[in-house]
């Protein structure tokens, strides 16, 4: 596997390559991650995987400083997966200025959810992976589900801009006990650990409060909503949000969309101790 931190000699490596298939990460990599190259490698051909802690996208009080950075160990899962080339840019080889140009997703997705709760978080992710996708040039790129919304905005991007480059989702990868791999689990104490997977049983909770409600109308999706939220908060979480949305555009559902079959995705993020976690389960 060849490590380029140059954008340069990263386009000069691939010049002629018209098939690249691409996943951008941050990097601590986990099976979540691999999974997203093995997926990478049947779109296209060479796998180019980048690590970049984005600084762009973490809020002043966010954990970009903490944030897990394991490039050794990153390399050698890497070489293991036959990714032909990581481009591990530093800071000054992405942004040699300061990056004045940025990419501003529309308000009604960009600022709801994850963005409501990290502001500019969705600014700094469509900035940087346009950046990436200018470096790299690829034919498919691969981006996980466990980040519903960032997937969303991502593919939005690329069909707005008429980028070259199809976007393919990934499925979520998610230990024995159903929590959904992250980079941030690492944080976890032993006890918030065992906690944790609590997260997507309320999750599969709300699913099935949804399915019966189909028969019903006495509960509304909001008190569902609330319920949950209580249900988290009771056992020392706290949540941010639990939000039953319209997969197509991530709008809040109702109960005659519901009823009309409309495929809705629930959406969570809530924090255990000083950890952050997000998940979602389609509906
Ligand atoms: O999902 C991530 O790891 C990041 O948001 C991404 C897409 C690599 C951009 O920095």
């Amino acid at each position: 596997m060849k490590i380029i931190s140059d954008i340069q000699e990263l386009r000069d490596h691939l010049r002629g390559q018209n098939r690249a298939s691409f996943v951008p990460t941050m990097g601590n990599l986990h099976e979540g991650h691999l999974s997203l190259m093995r997926l990478a490698r049947q779109h296209g051909d060479p796998v180019v995987a980048s690590i970049f802690v984005n600084r762009m996208q973490f809020g002043p009080n966010e954990d970009f400083d903490s944030y897990p950075r394991t490039m050794q160990a990153d390399i050698e899962k890497l070489e293991k997966e036959g990714v032909y080339i990581l481009f591990a840019p530093t800071e000054r080889d992405l942004y040699p200025q300061p990056q004045e140009y940025r990419v501003d997703p529309p308000q009604q997705l960009g600022d709801i959810l994850e963005g409501e709760f990290r502001p500019g978080f969705f600014k700094g992710v469509c900035t940087v992976v346009l950046k990436l996708f200018s470096c790299v040039q690829p034919k498919v790129a691969v981006f996980g589900k466990k980040d519903y919304q960032q997937l969303m905005i991502i593919r939005r991007m690329a069909k707005q801009f008429a980028l070259p480059v199809e976007i393919i989702p990934g499925e979520t990868i998610r230990a024995e006990d159903g929590l959904a791999l992250s980079s941030r689990n690492g944080y976890l104490s032993t006890e918030e650990r065992a906690e944790a997977p609590e997260l997507q049983k309320v999750l599969k909770e709300v699913r099935e409060r949804v399915l019966q409600l189909k028969d019903r109308t006495s509960q509304s999706i909001s008190e569902i909503e609330k319920v949950a939220v209580a249900s988290l908060a009771g056992r020392g979480w706290q949540p941010d949000y639990i939000a039953i949305r319209q997969q197509s555009d991530l709008a809040p559902a109702s109960n005659e969309q519901l009823q009309a079959g409309e495929p809705l995705v629930i959406l969570t993020a809530a924090k255990l101790g000083k950890t952050r976690l997000i998940d979602n389960l389609e509906i």
